[in-house]
C-alpha cells in the first residue's frame, strides 16, 4: 500500500475503528464509574502526540477531566516517578514499540493507576503493559507517514469520550451517535478535493516556509498539518494555536511565507475570520480550509470540508485534505512521498 492508498483507505479504517474494542471501552468504563478519575494523563510522540493533543480538548470539554501531555524523558532519562495515582494513564501509538512511552504506562501501573493503550498493535509492548486496550483496527499502515492510525486514534478518543459521558445530562446522546456513524462517509467526502489540492500546491510548490494555525479542536490539525509538511514535503512549518500565534509569532508573517488556516465553523470561527481579514490587508497568501463558503472566500486558495460534522468530531475530518496537500505538495517538489528523508516507520525513543 503507498502513502496515496493509505490516505484513502481512511473511511474504511474508520468503519473498522468504530466496531473495534467494545467490550474494552465498556470495562474500562465501568472501572472508571467504580474508581472515578479527575485526570487524564496522555503520553505519545509524533502524529500520536497530535492525538492526545485532541483528546485534551475532548475530555476537557466534554468530559470535564483534566487531561495534560506526559512527560516520558522525566521518566526514561532522569527516573522521575511523577505522581499519576488516581489519573488515568494513556498511551497513545500505533505500533506501540516506543520504550520512553510505554515507561510511562509502566511507572503508571506499578504505582496502581488505571492504563489504557490506544494503538493499532494489540501484540504490543504498549498493549502489554497497559490494564486496557483499544485496537485501532486500521490494517497495516505501511507508509512511514502515519495517516490512518491518526484519524483512527482521533476516532477512539471520541468513543471514549462518549462512553465516558454516555447518562450524563450534558450530552444528548442519540445525535452523538448518529454523528460517529457518519464520519467514515464525511472523510469521504474530504478526500474528493484532490483535483483542488493539485492546482494549489502547483502554485505553491516553491514554498519552503509557512506558517499554520488552528485553534480549539483543530490545534491537533494545525500540528499535524504542520508535521506532514515537515517530514514529507521538507517544508519549514511552524504549526500555532492561533491564540499563541498573536502573542508573538504573527511578527513573522511576510508576503512569500503561505499561512495556512483551519477555520471551521464553531467557537473559533470568529477569531479566525478576523486573522484572515487581517492577513488578506497585509497581502499575505492564505489557504483556508473550511466548511463555511464566506470563509473561504476569505482566503488566497481554499479547500472544502463537508458541512454537518460537529465542531468536536470535525479534526477527524479536517486533516483529510491537509494530509492530501502534503502528499501532493511532496510530489511537486520532486520529493518521493513513501521514501521520507532519514525517517523510519518506527521509532523507538528511549
Ligand atoms: C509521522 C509519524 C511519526 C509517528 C511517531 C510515533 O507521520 O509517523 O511521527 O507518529 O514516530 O510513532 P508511534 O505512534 O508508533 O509511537
Amino acid at each position: 500500500m503507498s502513502l496515496r492508498s493509505e490516505i484513502f483507505d481512511q473511511p474504511a479504517a474508520a468503519r473498522h475503528q468504530l466496531e473495534s474494542s467494545p467490550a474494552a471501552i465498556e470495562a474500562l468504563v465501568a472501572q472508571l464509574r467504580a474508581q472515578p478519575v479527575r485526570s487524564v494523563v496522555l503520553a505519545a510522540r509524533g502524529t500520536s502526540d497530535h492525538a492526545a493533543i485532541y483528546a485534551q480538548y475532548v475530555l476537557g470539554v466534554r468530559n470535564r477531566l483534566s487531561a495534560g501531555l506526559a512527560t516520558p524523558s522525566v521518566v526514561s532519562l532522569y527516573d522521575g516517578d511523577p505522581d499519576v495515582r488516581g489519573a488515568l494513564v494513556v498511551g497513545i501509538s500505533q505500533s506501540g514499540a516506543s520504550p520512553d512511552i510505554v515507561g510511562v504506562v509502566e511507572a503508571a501501573r506499578r504505582q496502581g493507576a488505571l492504563t489504557l493503550a490506544i494503538t493499532n498493535d494489540p501484540g504490543s509492548p504498549l498493549a502489554s503493559a497497559s490494564d486496557h486496550v483499544i485496537d485501532l483496527a486500521a490494517g497495516p499502515e505501511l507508509a512511514v507517514a502515519a495517516t490512518k492510525t491518526y484519524t483512527t486514534s482521533l476516532l477512539a478518543i471520541a468513543r471514549l469520550s462518549i462512553a465516558l459521558a454516555d447518562g450524563s445530562p450534558a450530552t444528548p446522546g442519540t445525535n452523538v451517535a448518529a454523528s460517529l456513524a457518519g464520519i467514515p462517509e464525511a472523510i469521504a467526502a474530504a478526500l474528493t478535493v484532490e483535483a483542488e489540492v493539485e492546482a494549489i500546491v502547483a502554485e505553491v510548490s516553491a514554498m519552503d516556509r509557512c506558517i499554520v494555525v488552528g485553534r480549539g479542536f483543530e490545534y491537533a490539525t494545525a500540528r499535524e498539518w504542520a508535521l506532514k509538511l515537515k517530514e514529507l514535503a521538507q517544508v519549514f512549518a511552524d504549526p500555532y494555536s492561533s491564540a499563541d500565534f498573536l502573542h508573538g509569532p504573527i511578527a513573522l508573517v511576510h508576503p512569500g511565507i503561505p499561512v495556512l488556516v483551519l477555520a471551521p465553523s464553531g467557537a473559533t470561527e470568529a477569531g479566525q475570520v478576523e486573522l484572515l481579514r487581517d492577513l488578506r490587508v497585509r497581502g499575505i497568501d492564505t489557504v483556508v480550509v473550511s466548511d463555511v463558503p464566506e470563509t473561504r472566500a476569505l482566503g488566497r486558495w481554499s479547500l472544502a470540508i463537508p458541512a454537518g460534522v460537529p465542531e468536536w468530531l470535525r479534526p477527524i475530518v479536517s486533516i483529510v485534505p491537509a494530509q492530501l496537500f502534503a502528499y501532493h505538495l511532496t510530489l511537486a517538489r520532486g520529493l518521493d512521498p513513501e521514501e521520507p528523508r532519514y525517517l523510519s516507520k518506527v521509532t523507538r525513543t528511549t
